[in-house]
């Protein structure tokens, strides 16, 4: 079958050091053009041969030689961009955040349903060895009912808040070309797929109710940064687990061990390492005590082309998901349905920060579920 032709959009970090490079080593795509609205960043080394560079996303959507866009945006409008693709008749492989607006994951859902287009979401943690572990142990009910479950993650990455909207190059707060990033301006609690994509995968659960908390801005340890340090969403699932999950993006933290999880059932526990010298951990009742596990990130049935592409080499996965539900209908195992649950309780997290910690109910967007009046227009 012939070659997915693909628009990379945004070229940002996140497409130039793994999309761009892993679109040309996994067979069955090939880059036919480029887009950024920063014309810095249009770097003609990036690939080994010419393709054509847009400042303009409307005409990428245009080009009829294009099958598929690669969307490695951070814009507040991503979901908005992906709904647009599909709208345009194009198949979607997204960055996370899926959508930062509920609107948008409507939007995304119904573009997606009525186009036929394929919307994957690159939400490669749920693709990690103990994950596929993790979700063994609760399926065969060795953890007995599982009652909470926490995710975290920080990451600190001061560096990123301020851009120069010329060049598209991160800068001080200082330098006089300083802008706030999207990554400065996006409540930190938005960033939760990589905990809610492999837990809900774990749990084989979506979020029904969150309420979310803050601490203030500006950060405390920046405070050149209007951002928190700590964002935290409390959240149940349908299945009657509690999620406790956490962001910060601008607080000190170690380098490495950005993401931590932890389950506990009534029949056991399970959580990941603290720490590069620690081991992640197992008790199951009856035990005296945990006991050290060897999960790894890194899955054992590994094909090669997977290993070293990137974050426990779960970069790949994604690409070949995609390809694969492109070219040949295989159904996605983070389907649409499943992947604006990575999205929603985040946004709705945000909003009960934002109406003082209210707790929201969690559309589901499947289309067997009740629609709420307007969804149909997005809204
Ligand atoms: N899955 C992962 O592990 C992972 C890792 C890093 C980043 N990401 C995601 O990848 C995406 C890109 O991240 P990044 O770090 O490269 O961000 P970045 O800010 O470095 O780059 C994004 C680029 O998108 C461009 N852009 C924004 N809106 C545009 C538009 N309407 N048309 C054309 N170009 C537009 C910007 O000019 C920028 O150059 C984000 O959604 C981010 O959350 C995911």
């Amino acid at each position: 079958m012939s070659d997915i032709r693909i628009a990379v959009v945004g070229l940002g970090a996140r497409a130039r050091s793994t999309w761009i490079p892993l679109l040309q080593r996994i067979p069955g795509f090939r880059i036919v053009a480029l887009c950024d609205s920063v014309t810095a960043l249009h770097d003609r080394s990036m690939l080994p041969y010419e393709v054509p560079f847009y400042q303009d996303y409307a005409d990428v959507l245009a080009l009829s030689d294009v099958d598929a866009i690669g969307l490695t945006v951070r814009s507040p409008d991503q979901g908005a961009l992906a709904a647009d693709a599909l709208e345009a008749g194009k198949h979607v492989h997204a960055e996370v955040p899926a959508a930062h607006s509920i609107a948008d994951c409507w939007r995304i859902v119904l573009a997606a349903e009525r186009s036929g287009c394929v919307y994957a979401l690159a939400e490669q943690t749920r693709h990690w060895g103990f994950v596929q572990a993790w979700r063994e142990l609760v399926a065969s009910g060795q953890l007995g009912h599982v009652t909470l479950c926490e995710g975290q993650y920080f990451h600190y990455l001061p560096a990123d808040k301020f851009r120069d909207p010329v060049t598209g190059a991160f800068v001080p707060a200082t330098d006089p070309r300083a802008e706030p990033s999207w990554q400065h301006l996006m409540p930190p609690i938005h960033y939760l797929p990589h905990e809610l994509s492999p837990m809900l995968k774990v749990l084989d659960d979506r979020v029904v109710q969150v309420v979310g908390m803050s601490t203030d801005v500006p950060s405390y340890a920046h405070p050149e940064i209007r951002q928190p340090d700590m964002q935290v969403a409390l959240m149940k699932t349908a299945g009657d687990t509690i999620l406790r999950m956490a962001t910060s993006f601008v607080q000190p933290h170690p380098e490495g061990n950005w993401h931590w999880y932890h389950l506990s059932g009534t029949n056991g526990r399970v959580e990941w390492r603290r720490a590069a010298a620690d081991k992640p951990r197992m008790w199951l009742a009856g035990m005296p005590d945990l006991v050290d596990a060897d999960w790894q990130f890194e899955r054992a049935d590994a094909p090669p082309a997977a290993v070293g592409s990137g974050h426990g080499d779960a970069d790949y996965y994604t690409h070949v998901a995609f390809r694969d539900a492109v070219r040949d209908g295989t159904p996605l195992e983070l389907d649409l349905y499943r992947a604006m649950d990575t999205a929603a309780p985040a946004i709705l997290a945000a909003s009960s920060i934002a109406q003082g910690s209210i707790p929201l109910a969690v559309p589901d967007f499947r289309p067997n579920a009740d629609r709420p009046p307007g969804a149909e227009y997005g809204g």
